[in-house]
């Protein structure tokens, strides 16, 4: 077997870690990238799949070839075909000239097709053909045409069950998992979260021209229990973040998990009303998002006001209530607002999974919940008078398509228009 140097291979493609995983992904990568196999690179979003697709590449015979990357999720249904395999002159309604498609312009390159799950059924028959002896036809042809192009494909998503639920064709399925690659993710791969993460913090410290921010080992622990579900990426923007926002340039434990989004309750949420409401398309995501932060925003209060309540109840523990003032400089004007009521006489929370919306209601429920202050009702009532505002003017003062825009009905932005004071 030939001697692959994984440790150059890393550096010449900017990949990062020394995992045992990561490590043995990259071997086959290099070992698969000499011959002509087809190769199915599977991994998380955000695992870092697109460096092998160049690893293959670039160390393959054909490296002096064309090498193209598409994303098969973001072209649409109807047009994947053409762009794909090309089309005749005069073969649907906008089809001027005859065009050729990747597989014809890639001969003799590497064709990388990302999200190859989202491929519809038709376009996987037209794959599966060229992948069997390199033939295509053009959309509206029928002559056939031979291309000599090696393909890599990319999936964040079990392939498997996809062919179970009759989504993707059990036979592409094969021909292109000869040689599988999986791209571990980073929550597997141990201390690499924590070279990644220094790695990030000085390429942003020099980016933004600041102090590299630095942890300290309570928070690399904290760093390396994180689940991190968005992977690489989702370290990469959490390390961006800190980097602008901190003062302090070096981070506790406390301080990092302000950065490290809750991974249940909280910021899953949305997620799971968006799944029960899935095809209720009356039922924006914005709504969703607004009631969601509407009611922990409640919640907060309502917990501050119930352990102020029982801190001042017992009266040897003023030094706790003084170390945390700051947390109940508002509950003044709170009990101003809506007197504090013991949890017992709390009505039943309204959450909208349990409850078909109706939309008048769930209105009513929001604007029912107590503002915590004076302060942040008015600047949440500023923001979205100001959104309103914005999308009147966008679209010339039509209300409906700006209550369209905003994801609310004609009726509610009458109402708002009313509440804020604001004529067309
Ligand atoms: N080992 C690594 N070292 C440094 N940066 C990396 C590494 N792997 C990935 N990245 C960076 O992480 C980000 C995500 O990687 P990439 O786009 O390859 O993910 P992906 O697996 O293709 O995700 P998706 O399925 O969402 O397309 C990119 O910015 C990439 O540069
Ligand atoms: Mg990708």
């Amino acid at each position: 077997m030939r001697n692959i140097d994984i440790q150059s291979i890393k550096q010449r493609f900017g990949i990062i870690g020394n995992s045992p995983l990561l490590n043995y992904a990259i071997q086959v990568a290099a070992q698969v990238a000499p011959t002509e196999m087809t190769v199915l690179i599977t991994g998380e979003s955000g695992s870092g799949k697109e460096s092998f697709s160049k690893i293959i590449h670039q160390l393959s015979p054909r490296k002096h070839g064309q090498f193209i990357a598409i994303n098969c999720g973001a072209i649409p249904e109807g047009t994947i075909d053409s762009e794909l395999f090309g089309h005749e002159k005069g073969s649907f309604t906008g089809a001027t000239d005859t065009r050729k498609g990747y597989f014809e312009v890639t001969d003799g390159g590497t064709i990388f097709l990302d999200e190859i799950g989202e491929m519809p059924l038709a376009t996987q028959a037209r794959l599966l053909r060229v992948l069997e002896n390199g033939e295509f036809i053009k959309v509206g042809s029928s002559k056939v045409q031979k291309t000599d192009v090696r393909v890599v494909a990319a999936t964040n998503v079990n392939l498997l069950n996809a062919v179970e639920k009759g989504r993707f064709r059990e036979d592409l399925y094969y021909r292109l998992n000869t040689v599988p690659i999986t791209v571990p993710p980073l929550r597997e791969r141990g201390e690499d979260i924590y070279l990644l993460f220094r790695k990030f913090a000085s390429d942003f410290a020099e980016r933004y021209r600041v102090k590299p921010i630095s942890l300290t080992p309570d928070a690399v622990e904290e760093l390396l229990s994180f689940r991190f579900p968005g992977n690489i990426r989702q370290l990469k923007n959490i390390v961006e973040q800190i980097s602008v926002l901190e003062y302090d340039r070096e981070l506790d434990a406390a301080r990092l998990r302000h950065y490290l989004p809750r991974e249940q309750g909280g910021s899953q949420v949305p997620a799971l009303l968006a799944r029960e409401h899935g095809a209720d398309q009356s039922f924006s995501e914005r709504d969703l998002l607004y009631k969601v932060l509407f009611d922990m925003r409640r919640d907060v209060s309502d917990l501050k006001k119930l352990v102020y309540e029982l801190m001042t109840r017992q009266p040897g523990d003023t030094e706790l209530l003084k170390e945390h003032s700051h947390l109940f400089e508002n509950i003044e004007q709170v009990n101003h607002v809506r007197p504090f009521k013991s949890p017992e006489q709390h009505e039943p929370y309204y959450l909208p999974m349990q409850q078909p919306r109706d939309e008048e209601d769930y209105e009513e429920r929001v604007e029912d919940i107590p503002h915590e202050t004076e302060e942040e009702g008015l600047s949440l009532e500023s923001m979205e008078k100001e959104m309103i505002l914005k999308a009147l003017k966008k679209h010339n003062n039509k209300r409906k398509y700006a209550a369209n825009d905003l994801g609310i009905s004609e009726r509610t932005l009458y109402r708002k228009l009313k509440q804020y004071d604001i004529e067309n």
